[in-house]
């Protein structure tokens, strides 16, 4: 793919060693942009200056939300490398998502190229402090002026990145979930397993009356009967029962994580049983009576492995094990971001160097 670089002459400052990164604040000095226009595919790659883009009122995007986003992450090396994990997938779910809301396929190829390019210019924007990396946002947005409903004739592919930490505040301490049992999220046959706008403004209405009790996240049942647990707001979910690692099925209404992905692997690769399943919320609430329920924790791009050290269904509060960071759930967090920052083997040849 031919890129246009145009660099900018006026490099903003750069957060320093120490400073609190949070997530998602700070953007970098460049982004990625591409067009496509029907009968003419994916043209006019370019990185340019990280700035506001012009659209028309009447964009398509702003009325019926025909958009798709991605998230993944650049890690510093001891080495200064710079190492993404799994791109291929992010770039495969991007698929999954356009197709689901009829946006036009990316060559895969296209995608890793243009995510490499653009880490590579600002390859000093990638954090060294221990724990934070740089997040990719690469997303598409519907840009036809148009008020019709019907799917657009051009879009723009647009990567962003953002130096980032922890994605909660409190870091790697467990958070408090609320397991909501009045609003849904997705429902099969709807987008639940697609990466769109659409699924979080759903989500918002729950994550408020959730952080207004005190909670720091949703976990959502599915949508037809209420009973059974689907996945987190922005992560999947895993816990550890009886000793069996057991974690949703995918089923069409939740995403399909490439954390999840990644952490059943390791699982297996070190022994342990894992069951992709229903999990009915009942079953967690026994589970949390009778002391099986030994670890939960979710698992996310933002997120990481971030354990869970209470869950409240209706009149039940439960806590997980004494409240605090699960012995696997530790381990599976060191491996992963071991493997990620290039502190361990990568027996799975995940990682992946920008340059
Ligand atoms: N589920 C939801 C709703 C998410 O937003 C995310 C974050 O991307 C995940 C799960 C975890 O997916 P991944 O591990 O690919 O980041
Ligand atoms: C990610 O983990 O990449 C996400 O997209 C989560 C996001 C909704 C903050």
């Amino acid at each position: 793919m031919d890129i246009k670089i145009t660099k900018t002459t006026a490099p903003k400052a750069k957060p320093q060693k120490g400073d609190k990164l949070g997530f998602g604040h700070i953007f970098t000095d460049h982004m990625f942009i591409m067009n496509y226009t029907e009968g003419k595919g994916w043209h006019d790659a370019r990185i340019e200056p990280y700035a506001n883009i012009s659209l028309a009122p009447s964009a398509m995007v702003f009325h019926y939300g025909q958009e798709m986003f991605e998230g993944l992450k650049a890690y510093r090396g001891a080495d200064d490398s710079i190492y993404l994990f799994r791109p291929d997938m992010n770039a495969k779910r991007a698929n999954a998502s356009n197709e689901r809301l009829c946006i036009p396929e990316i060559p895969e190829d296209m995608f890793v190229d243009a995510v490499k390019a653009l880490v590579d210019i600002d390859r000093d924007w990638v954090p060294s402090d221990e724990g934070t990396s740089l997040y990719i946002r690469p997303f598409v947005i519907a840009t036809d002026e148009f008020l019709g409903v019907a799917p657009s004739k051009t879009y723009l592919f647009i990567v962003i990145l953002s130096p980032s930490g922890a994605y909660y505040e409190s870091g790697l301490a467990p958070v408090g979930i609320w397991i909501e049992d009045d609003y849904v999220r997705a429902v099969k046959g709807g987008m639940g397993f697609a990466k769109t706008g659409g699924n979080y403004a759903a989500s918002l209405i729950a994550q408020v009356k959730a952080h207004d009790a005190g909670y720091s996240q949703v976990l959502w049942l599915d949508g037809v009967e209420r009973k059974y647990i689907e996945e987190v707001g922005a992560m999947n979910i895993m816990f550890k029962i009886n000793g069996k690692v057991v974690t949703p099925a995918l089923n069409g209404s939740i995403l399909p994580g490439i954390t999840r992905n990644s952490i059943i692997n390791v699982c297996k690769a070190w022994g342990y049983e894992v069951e992709e399943r229903r999990v009915s919320v009942d079953e967690l609430v026994e589970a949390a009576k009778n002391g099986t329920l030994e670890e939960v924790w979710g698992t996310g791009t933002a997120a990481v492995v971030s354990p869970v050290g209470k869950l409240r269904y209706m009149d039940d509060v439960m806590t997980i094990g004494d409240g605090g960071i699960g012995e696997l759930t530790q381990k599976l967090y060191d491996e992963l971001t071991g493997i990620q920052w290039g502190k361990r083997e990568d027996p799975y040849g995940w990682r992946v160097l920008v340059k």
